[in-house]
């Protein structure tokens, strides 16, 4: 019996996060679907072409250490818009989804596209200074020399450009449970997020 947990939102909203906790919780196995458009913007920023470079997609690509920086979040999001670069990339997520031992995918169009029968939707979301602020302290941590203002523009932009999209636009599916994370702990959004999940199984 699979069981599928689909987690959308905008940039830095805490899907990871979330994502990973849920996944330990219930033993659910997990998929960053946003490291996937990474790892194609990584390989077009090297100078492959994005369709073909989506359609090639391999498991070691998904280990660049320049995923996580904020020039390949760009164009990822640029990438992205791209049907035919969405379309190489379904397939993979669609047979994750189907593991025996159940799946949270997440990512923008998990509930709408990607697995619109999911057992569970959730969207998660936080006002634009929280999800800057939070993405800010977690580069800044690693190292990075950005500034605050430079990550809320990047998380505006990328919004936009993944709300305004024809493919597979940032949007909540019909059923998707909200959860707003601004005054949450990661442990209380944890929590809700379980509680629905308790519901459904
Ligand atoms: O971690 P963060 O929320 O900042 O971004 P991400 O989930 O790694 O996604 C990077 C970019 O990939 C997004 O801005 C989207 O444009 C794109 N993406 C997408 O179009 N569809 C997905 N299912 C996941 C990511």
């Amino acid at each position: 019996m699979t069981f599928v947990v689909a987690i959308d939102g905008p940039a830095a909203a805490g899907k990871g996060t979330l994502s990973k906790a849920v996944a330990a919780h219930f033993g659910f196995a997990h998929l960053d679907t946003g490291l996937l458009y990474r790892a194609v913007a990584a390989k077009v920023l090297a100078g492959a072409d994005p369709v073909q470079a989506a359609r090639t997609l391999d498991a070691v690509d998904l280990e660049d250490g320049t995923l996580r920086t904020p020039r390949v979040a760009q164009t990822a999001s640029e990438v992205a818009v791209i049907p035919d670069v969405r379309a190489a990339l379904v397939t993979f997520q669609r047979q994750f989804a189907m593991r025996a031992d159940g799946a949270v995918l997440d990512g923008r169009d998990i509930g709408t596209v990607i697995c619109p029968q999911a057992d569970v939707k959730l969207f998660v979301t936080a006002s634009p200074e929280c999800r800057a602020q939070r993405r800010f302290k977690e580069l800044t941590d690693k190292g990075m020399d950005i500034t605050y203002d430079t990550v809320l523009a990047d998380v505006k932009e990328r919004d936009e450009r993944d709300r305004t999209r024809a493919a597979a636009p940032l949007v909540p599916a019909d059923d998707a449970v909200l959860i707003d994370t601004s005054d949450l702990t990661i442990d209380a959004a944890v929590a809700a997020a379980i509680a629905v999940i308790d519901r459904a199984r």
